[in-house]
Formats: structure tokens, C-alpha cells, sequence
């Protein structure tokens, strides 16, 4: 089996190799029960054991405070697009849009009620990120939006926005546990699992309980956060096989040092690639500008769209998977997640030098 890959895909993403190989011993018979977790009820006591490490998991690691509740939905971070809105939007809801993802949730939430656009860096090609004291908030807004870490644009928010009483709703897909976050700003903040929780099919819901009680009577069932609340995340059949890793991953993490040290290798890891940009003579050009740079999604250009389809051949053909930009805006993204190794990116910067001589 082949996995001297070094996978820099932005997601579904890398692993951790401990949690595949676990998985792997526990495919066939989960925790001796002869059974895969993958056959048996949700409703079984071995799965409610699962979900209870999956979310105590969560809840050591992003320190929850009681009067929030981790819950385990699906329909990808997409669905909350819409489900924000759908219960939560009343009189208007303001949205601050520093890239696709951002911009993508707030066309979804205009279907529902007024949007109300209170920063996009749209117009300067989404390379910045608003300090708070840029953002100005409408008097009546239901809630504020943003993207804390941009995938595809790799812009990243350094600070959690205060919402200065306004609920702040949190996109995290591609940088929650990269980092200790502060949970009491928020009022919701999600995340699809496939960048640093675990597999796709799985999006965390972590809201507070009062935004519980602000849900419109009559919602539709599997877009009601009280409903799926109340019922554990399982109000109908969960994604059992996605939790599951979800479980395997927090044990890594915390095993790992949990958030604080993950953040440290995390820094480590993108500061050695953004010195490869920045020393590279202006041959690799980072898209961010530096204080707006993520630590998950490092996007750059090289001189010609030319080179940059060769660098992406030779790069896949050198065992680096994953690197070519996205569809939308081209060019080449290094996405080292939590489970990506220091060692990869040390190499890639090797090639890099190599490529560029
Ligand atoms: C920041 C961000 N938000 C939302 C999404 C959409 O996630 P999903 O495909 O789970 O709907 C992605 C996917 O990559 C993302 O990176």
C-alpha cells in the first residue's frame, strides 16, 4: 500500500494516519462486539458511546461552555447556508464577505429575508481581512456572518469577531481545531468535517442555547435546530461511520496536545512555506495580504498560468497531490490541515527552490 503521498488537498483532506489505521483494525469487528460501527443501530448502546465520545471530544478540545450544545448534522457546511437563515432571519441579517465561501452564504441567506453586506473585500480580489474596529453592524440585525478562514481565497480572520451584542455566526469549515478559539462569542459556528474533523458527511453544529429558543414555529423537522437538538443529533439516521472518525480524531488531537500545540505546529508549518514565497524573489507571489494570511490554505501565483500547470505536473509526479488551485480562481493551494506533516511541507519547499532554479 502506497502512501508516500504527501496530500495537500483542501477537502476532503488528509487523515491522520493513526486514525485511518485504528479504523482500519476496528473496520470489521467494532470494539469486539463482532460487528462494523458502520451495521449496527444508532440507537444501539455501543453507537450512543460513539456520539458521546465524538462530542465530549469536541467539547474538551474547543473548551464548550455548558449552555452551548454540540451537535453532529448533515448537508455539508452548505445546508447551513441556508438553515442560518431559514431560522434565524428575521428583519435583516448582516453578512461580511471576505471570499467564495462567504459570498456563497450570503446569496443562500438572501433567499430568505434582507442581506445586509457590511464589509466585502470583493472588489480588491479577496485578499484582506477587516479589523473589528472596520466592521460597523445594522442597529437590527438578527445575526452577523463571516467566514473565519477563506479555502479557496486562503484569508484568514486572527481574532474572533465580537458581535458587540449582535449573535456572531461562525463559518469555521477550514480552520476549526487548527487553533484555541474563544466559544463564548459565539452564537453558532459551524464547520463541514472534511478539512480537520474528519470525513465528509458530517458539518458540527455548535449553538448556543438561546439561539434554540429564536427557531420559528413550524420549521421543517430536519432544518430545526431545537428539533435536532432535543433529539441528540438524531432525529433521523446520523452519519454513524462519519462520528465515528469524528471520535478517533478528537482522541488524536487531544493525544497530540490538543488545540494549543496543534496551533503551534500550525504556525510553524505555514511560516516555513510563506518564507519560501518571500524569499522567492517574487518568482512564487502569495495571493493574502501577509497580516490576512492563513495558516490552513496557502494560495500563490507564479509568473505564468503556463508554469504554473507545469509546476502542478511535476509537483504530482514529485508525490504532491493536491496543489492546483481552485476551479474558480486558478493559480496553486497548499492546504496543510492539522494532520498534514511538518515533513511535507519542508520537502515542497525543496521542490519549489528546485523547481524554480
Ligand atoms: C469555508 C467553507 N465553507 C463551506 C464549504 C462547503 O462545505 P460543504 O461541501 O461541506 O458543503 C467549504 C468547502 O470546502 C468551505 O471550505
Amino acid at each position: 500500500m502506497n502512501r508516500k503521498i504527501y496530500n495537500f488537498s483542501a477537502g476532503p483532506a488528509i487523515l491522520p494516519q493513526e486514525v485511518l489505521e485504528k479504523a482500519q483494525r476496528e473496520l470489521l469487528s467494532f470494539d469486539g462486539i463482532g460487528m462494523s460501527v458502520m451495521e449496527i443501530s444508532h440507537r444501539s448502546k455501543a453507537f450512543a458511546d460513539v456520539l458521546e465520545r465524538a462530542e465530549s471530544g469536541i467539547r474538551d478540545l474547543l473548551n464548550v461552555p455548558h449552555d452551548y450544545r454540540v451537535l453532529f448534522l448533515q448537508g455539508g457546511a452548505s445546508l447551513q447556508f441556508s438553515m442560518i437563515p431559514m431560522n434565524f432571519l428575521k428583519a435583516r441579517a448582516d453578512y461580511i464577505v471576505t471570499g467564495a465561501w462567504g459570498n456563497k452564504a450570503a446569496k443562500e441567506a438572501r433567499k430568505t429575508g434582507p442581506v445586509n453586506v457590511i464589509h466585502s473585500t470583493e472588489q480588491s480580489g479577496f485578499k484582506t481581512i477587516p479589523s473589528q474596529d472596520e466592521i460597523r453592524f445594522s442597529p437590527d440585525a438578527d445575526y452577523v456572518h463571516y467566514c473565519s478562514n477563506e479555502t479557496i481565497d486562503g484569508v484568514e480572520f486572527n481574532y474572533d469577531l465580537e458581535g458587540g451584542g449582535i449573535p456572531v455566526v461562525c463559518d469555521a469549515s477550514s480552520n476549526i481545531l487548527s487553533k484555541p478559539i474563544d466559544i463564548e462569542k459565539y452564537a453558532l459556528i459551524y464547520a463541514g468535517a472534511q478539512k480537520n474533523i474528519g470525513p465528509s458527511g458530517v458539518t458540527l453544529v455548535i449553538i448556543r442555547d438561546d439561539m434554540l429558543g429564536k427557531v420559528p414555529e413550524g420549521q421543517y423537522s430536519m432544518l430545526d435546530y431545537r428539533a435536532i437538538a432535543a433529539n441528540d443529533s438524531m432525529l433521523n439516521t446520523p452519519n454513524t461511520w462519519g462520528i465515528y472518525l469524528v471520535s478517533l480524531v478528537c482522541d488524536w488531537l487531544g493525544q497530540k496536545g490538543g488545540v494549543a500545540e496543534i496551533a503551534r505546529l500550525n504556525a510553524r508549518k505555514a511560516q516555513i512555506l510563506y518564507d519560501a514565497l518571500d524569499s522567492s524573489d517574487g518568482f512564487y507571489r502569495g495571493h493574502a495580504d501577509r497580516d490576512a494570511r492563513s495558516l490552513m490554505n496557502v494560495t500563490f501565483r507564479l509568473p505564468s498560468e503556463d508554469l504554473e500547470t507545469r509546476f502542478v505536473a511535476e509537483a504530482t509526479a514529485a508525490g504532491f497531490n493536491g496543489l492546483k488551485g481552485h476551479r474558480s480562481v486558478g493559480g496553486i493551494r497548499a492546504s496543510i490541515y492539522n494532520a498534514f506533516p511538518i515533513e511535507g511541507v519542508e520537502r515542497l519547499v525543496e521542490f519549489m527552490k528546485e523547481f524554480n532554479r
